[in-house]
C-alpha cells in the first residue's frame, strides 16, 4: 500500500517509470530531450524513497484521537418567528441541494451576474458594484467599514441600538475617529442630532446609521440623513440588514454610498451571504485610498476581479466563493422579484398589522410608535407576571415556535417577534397567536 502510495506520488509529480514507457508531467507528454536527460527514476530508487512523513517526528503519524461517530443531523421542525434567521421556502432548500459546480464555472458565472442584477432590483440602484459577499451581515458592515474608512478619518456613527453600537466597534477597529449620536432604544435616529453633529465636525468623512435597528424594531429615516451626509459632504455607510426586502429601501434615490444586508431576514435565505452595494464615488474613493485595506479578504478591489463591476475585464479567482449558498440566494432573490418588491413590503405590512391587533387583543404592547415601527420586526412589552423564558420554552418546545428574546435594557421584558421574508404569512400569525393563547390561558 505505502509502494503503491509513493509510485503513485512519483507518476502524479512528474517522472518516468522505468518499463512502464510513460512519461507524465502534470498529465501531459514531455519533449524527447527532456526524456533523455531528466525525471528517469529507476523502479529501486522508487523503492527507497521516502515520504515526508517519514521524517516527521516520532508518534506524529499516530492517531491520538478516536473518530468520533455521529448519526446524520436532522433539523427539529421549527417555525422561525424571531430576529432572524427567517422561514425559508423549499425551493430555496432545494435549489441548494444541487450539485456542487465549480466557482468559476460558465454556468456560475451565469448565475453570478443574475444574482447582481436581482441584488439591483432589491437595492433599488444602478450601482455596478453589487454583489453578497461571502460572509453574515457582519463582515458585510466590515466590508463596507473597512473599505471606506483610512485611519484617522472621521467618522459619525448614530447609535439607537446593539447594531449601530457594533458599527463604532468596526470603525475604531478600522482606525476612524468615531463619533456618535445616541437615541432612545426603541426609537429613531434623530436627524436633527445628526445635523448637528455634522455642523459641529465639519471635517466628518463618513456617517453610518442602521435602517432597520432589529435590538429595537424602529425603523429610521434613511433618505434624511443620506441628505443631510450629503449636504456637509460625507459618505454614508447604511445597515439595511433587517430591512431589505421588508419595508422600501432605495439606494439611488437617497444617494447613498456603501450599504449591506444579511440573506437570512426578509430575503429569506439561511444565514452567511452578505449583498452589498458601493456607488460609483464610494468605489472610486476606495481605488483612491493612501493605505491598502487591512482586510485582504474584503479588500473590494481585489473582490472585484472576481465579481467583477462590469469592466469586461475576465473574472479571475479570488477566495472559493460559496457556491450552493449563491444557488439558495439566486433562488430567493428570484421569489421576491417574481412576487414583486410592492406586493412583498405591502405582505409584511398586512401580516403584521394583523399580529400587532392579535397581540394588543391579549394585553400585550408594543415598544415602538406605529409611525416609525418595523412591521417585519415587532417588539413586544411583556406585561407583569409573563415568565419570558418559560413562554419562548413552551414555545419552542411545545409548538416548534421560535420567537427572539430582548436585548440589553429589555432582556427579560420583552420578545421581539419577527414576520419577515416566508415567515410573513398569515397562517403563521394565526399559528403563534394561537400557541400564546393556550400556554398563556
Ligand atoms: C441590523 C443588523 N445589522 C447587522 C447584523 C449582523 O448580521 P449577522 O448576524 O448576519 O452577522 C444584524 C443581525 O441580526 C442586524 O440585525
Amino acid at each position: 500500500m505505502v509502494a503503491l502510495t509513493i509510485v503513485t506520488n512519483m507518476v502524479l509529480n512528474g517522472v518516468w517509470l522505468a518499463g512502464s514507457r510513460t512519461w507524465v508531467d502534470d498529465g501531459h507528454e514531455l519533449p524527447a530531450a527532456a526524456k533523455r536527460h531528466r525525471y528517469i527514476v529507476r523502479r529501486s530508487a522508487i523503492r527507497n524513497a521516502t515520504l515526508p512523513q517519514d521524517n516527521a517526528p516520532a508518534g506524529a503519524t499516530e492517531l491520538r484521537n478516536e473518530p468520533p461517530h455521529f448519526s446524520a443531523f436532522k433539523s427539529p421542525e421549527r417555525l422561525l418567528m424571531g430576529a432572524g434567521p427567517s422561514a425559508v421556502h423549499p425551493d430555496v432548500l432545494s435549489v441548494m441541494s444541487e450539485g456542487t459546480i465549480g466557482h468559476l464555472d460558465p454556468a456560475m458565472i451565469v448565475m453570478m451576474e443574475q444574482i447582481k442584477d436581482m441584488l439591483r432590483y432589491v437595492f433599488q440602484t444602478k450601482n455596478a458594484m453589487t454583489f453578497p459577499v461571502s460572509g453574515p451581515g457582519s463582515l458585510g458592515m466590515e466590508a463596507c467599514v473597512d473599505n471606506l474608512v483610512e485611519p484617522g478619518d472621521k467618522m459619525l456613527i448614530a447609535r439607537n441600538g446593539v447594531f449601530g453600537t457594533r458599527m463604532t466597534e468596526v470603525a475604531s477597529r478600522a482606525g476612524a475617529e468615531v463619533i456618535t449620536t445616541d437615541d432612545d432604544w426603541g426609537r429613531p435616529v434623530d436627524p436633527k442630532k445628526i445635523e448637528e453633529a455634522l455642523k459641529a465636525n465639519p471635517d466628518t468623512k463618513f456617517v453610518g446609521f442602521v435602517h432597520a435597528e432589529t435590538s429595537t424594531g424602529a425603523l429610521s429615516d434613511a433618505a434624511a440623513i443620506c441628505r443631510l451626509a450629503q449636504d456637509h459632504g460625507a459618505m454614508t455607510v447604511v445597515d439595511t440588514v433587517t430591512s431589505l426586502g421588508g419595508v422600501p429601501v432605495s439606494i439611488d434615490v437617497w444617494g447613498a454610498d456603501a450599504v449591506y444586508s444579511g440573506s437570512q431576514k426578509c430575503l429569506s435565505c439561511p444565514p452567511g451571504l452578505s449583498p452589498v452595494t458601493f456607488s460609483d464615488k464610494a468605489v472610486e474613493h476606495i481605488l483612491a485610498r493612501k493605505h491598502p485595506v487591512q482586510s485582504w479578504l474584503l479588500d473590494l478591489s481585489l473582490v472585484a476581479a472576481y465579481w467583477q463591476d462590469n469592466s469586461g475585464k475576465p473574472r479571475v479567482y479570488h477566495h472559493t466563493a460559496p457556491v450552493n449558498a449563491l444557488m439558495g440566494l439566486h433562488e430567493a432573490l428570484r421569489r421576491i422579484t417574481d412576487e414583486g418588491l410592492e406586493a412583498t413590503w405591502d405582505r409584511h405590512r398586512t401580516v403584521s398589522a394583523k399580529m400587532v391587533a392579535g397581540l394588543e387583543e391579549m394585553g400585550f404592547s408594543m415598544l415602538v410608535d406605529e409611525a416609525y415601527r418595523l412591521p417585519q420586526l415587532l417588539t413586544v412589552l411583556l406585561p407583569d407576571g409573563i415568565d419570558d423564558g418559560a413562554v419562548r420554552k413552551a414555545l419552542l418546545e411545545d409548538y416548534h415556535l421560535e420567537i427572539s428574546a430582548g436585548l440589553g435594557q429589555f432582556a427579560g421584558k420583552m420578545w421581539r417577534i419577527g414576520l419577515m421574508g416566508e415567515t410573513a404569512r398569515e397562517a403563521n400569525v394565526d399559528k403563534l397567536l394561537a400557541a400564546l393563547k393556550e400556554i398563556l390561558d
